[in-house]
């Protein structure tokens, strides 16, 4: 077996390259519109009721009307995937994981087919659809390989006459609930994570976003997945999304989205159901407010450029992005002028080709929410550049800086999820710190500093699942920088790296007398 390595990103300034994604645009644009069904034991359902996916860039362009599942689709999908359970926990662990590593070849086959559609439904640049398309493969050579780890599970202690063993069997169903923001690469992940873990699962992908999920689905039915394994069922969070949670089949929910949902999943889930014989296992990765903090003693180009690069990338919509930047005040003002020069410097338009950095927002209701979050940062702060936005055609807003804001202020303290970074200003290191980490969340954090102490003292103290140094605070890779957040942020489940597989299995100790 090959050792794993991250897949490498595209260099869109190569002629190549910019060819492949505009055949990537045509292979998407022949399917683009088109009906897509639920996929329930391998069976196709489609319903009369649809969720249409809009392209954000431009909002009349249907991307796809996919059959929404209701509730008693949802029973006998999880009826399907129970029953399933029973045969796929006894498919050896090899041949599980041969199902992802035939899933990730056949995805880096059609990768720019990957990436335009993430640009069509999601409104993605080039850049940040490569990267996202990149990251799915990475889950899917990375938890193959993990569970080929784990396969014959963990060493233990064994007394003379005494024969000790140590293995992972499955859970069961798992129900896997993934937000837009990463709409492949998240829900790509949390999907064969429970799968070839041996459990069967429920894929509820985020309404906005569902048409690349299904084409997921495709591909590890075409790399050998039974039908009933992964059943696709996209549908309304209220409706389907409760009655996944609250049922008493379901031993597994492995959630990605908003803190708020998040935790009326904790409360849901925890309430026992008629018939329920275990304490369900859930996995859920929340939202952030992630901060980067620059020391006196930096460098102050780097600090501007990774402040801009961390809060306007994919338009802030990332769960990892910088929307707080807290600055000592010896330098406030010289980092502050340089984020507003390059934050001018960035074009806002539709992601068809590779120069703009900046795209839509998801859809009118992120718009309006990230609009009036500007009207509250005016009054708050001072706004120093942005704060227009232009629905006419699709969602776009201008990144937007908002400076001289109270570290407690609404827009350093709550989850906008748009281009807007709030600025705060710190007296010195210390102070800076404790500002970065009055939030409720803990997801990332970087801190720019030339100062070894200052950067020790960071890395005790800084209360974030992920921190960088001398770096941006997005762009966690599988495998290198296993992503997950303290507090409000989730459950540090740490997506790519060396304890997720686990965590949708069972241990169980076996002992025997010679
Ligand atoms: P969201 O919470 O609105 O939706 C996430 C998913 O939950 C969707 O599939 C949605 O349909 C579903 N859902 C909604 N109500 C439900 C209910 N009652 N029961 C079950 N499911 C329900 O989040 P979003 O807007 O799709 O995504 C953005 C959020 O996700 C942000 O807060 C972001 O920070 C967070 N996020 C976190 C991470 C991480 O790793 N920590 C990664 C990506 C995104
Ligand atoms: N994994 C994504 C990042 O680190 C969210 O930006």
């Amino acid at each position: 077996m090959i050792p794993y390595k991250h897949e490498p990103f595209t260099d869109f300034s190569k002629e190549e390259n910019k060819k492949a994604m505009q055949e990537g645009y045509k292979v998407v644009d022949a399917y683009l519109g088109n009906d897509f069904p639920l996929i329930v034991g391998g069976e196709r359902i489609t319903t009369e009721a649809k969720i249409k996916s809009y392209n954000p860039a431009k909002k009349e362009e249907l991307v796809g009307a996919v059959s929404k599942a209701t509730q008693e689709i949802a029973s006998k999908a999880m009826d399907i995937a129970d029953e399933t359970f029973q045969t796929w926990k006894k498919v050896k662990p090899e041949i599980r994981a041969d199902v992802l590593f035939k899933a990730a070849a056949i995805i880096r086959r059609r990768k720019f087919e990957f990436s335009a559609l993430l640009s069509r439904e999601a409104g993605k640049t080039w850049v940040e659809a490569d990267v996202e398309v990149a990251e799915g493969i990475d889950f899917l050579e990375y938890y193959g390989r993990e569970m080929l780890r784990l396969k014959n599970g963990a060493p233990v202690e064994s007394r003379p006459g005494e024969y000790n063993q140590y293995n992972y069997i499955p859970l069961g169903v798992a129900v896997v609930i993934s937000p837009w923001n990463f709409p492949f690469a998240i829900m790509a992940g949390t999907t064969v994570a429970a799968m070839v873990a041996g459990n069967t699962v429920l894929l509820k992908p985020a309404s906005t976003t569902p048409v690349v999920s299904y084409k997921f689905v495709e591909v590890l039915e075409e790399a050998g997945m039974l039908p009933g394994v992964v059943n696709f069922i996209p549908g309304s969070g209220a409706e389907i999304g409760d009655f996944m949670v609250e049922h008493p089949r379901t031993r597994l929910i492995s959630f990605t989205g908003s803190r708020d949902v998040g935790l009326g999943i904790v409360e849901k889930s925890s309430k026992l159901a008629p018939g329920q014989i275990w304490i369900k296992r859930s996995i859920l990765e929340m939202g952030g407010k992630d901060t980067i903090v620059v020391d006196k003693e930096a460098d102050l180009e780097l600090a501007a450029q990774s402040i801009v690069k961390s809060a306007f990338g994919f338009s802030g919509q990332k769960c990892s992005a910088c929307s707080r930047a807290v600055i000592v005040e010896d330098v406030y003002d010289t980092v502050l002028n340089r984020v507003e020069e390059l934050t001018n410097a960035l074009t806002v338009g539709i992601p068809d080709g590779d120069e703009h950095f900046v795209g839509p927002v998801i859809d009118g209701a992120s718009f309006k929410k990230i609009m009036s979050y500007i009207e509250i940062g005016k009054e708050e702060g001072r706004l120093v550049t942005g704060g227009t936005g232009d629905d006419s055609k699709g969602f776009f807003i201008q990144p937007t800086v908002i400076a001289d804001l109270s570290p407690t202020a609404r827009i350093m303290q709550e989850e906008i999820f748009g281009p807007v970074v709030g600025i705060s200003k710190a007296k010195d290191f210390d102070e800076a710190l404790e500002i970065a980490n009055n939030t409720e969340y803990g997801l990332t954090g970087a801190v720019i500093t030339n100062n070894r102490l200052n950067q020790e003292k960071a890395r005790e103290e800084f209360h974030v699942g992920n921190l960088y140094f001398n770096r941006g605070c997005t762009g966690a890779i599988v495998g290198y920088q296993p992503f997950g957040g303290f507090n409000m942020s989730g459950t540090d489940s740490k997506a790519g790296g060396p304890d997720y597989v686990q965590l949708h299995m069972q241990a169980k100790t076996t002992s025997e007398m010679l």
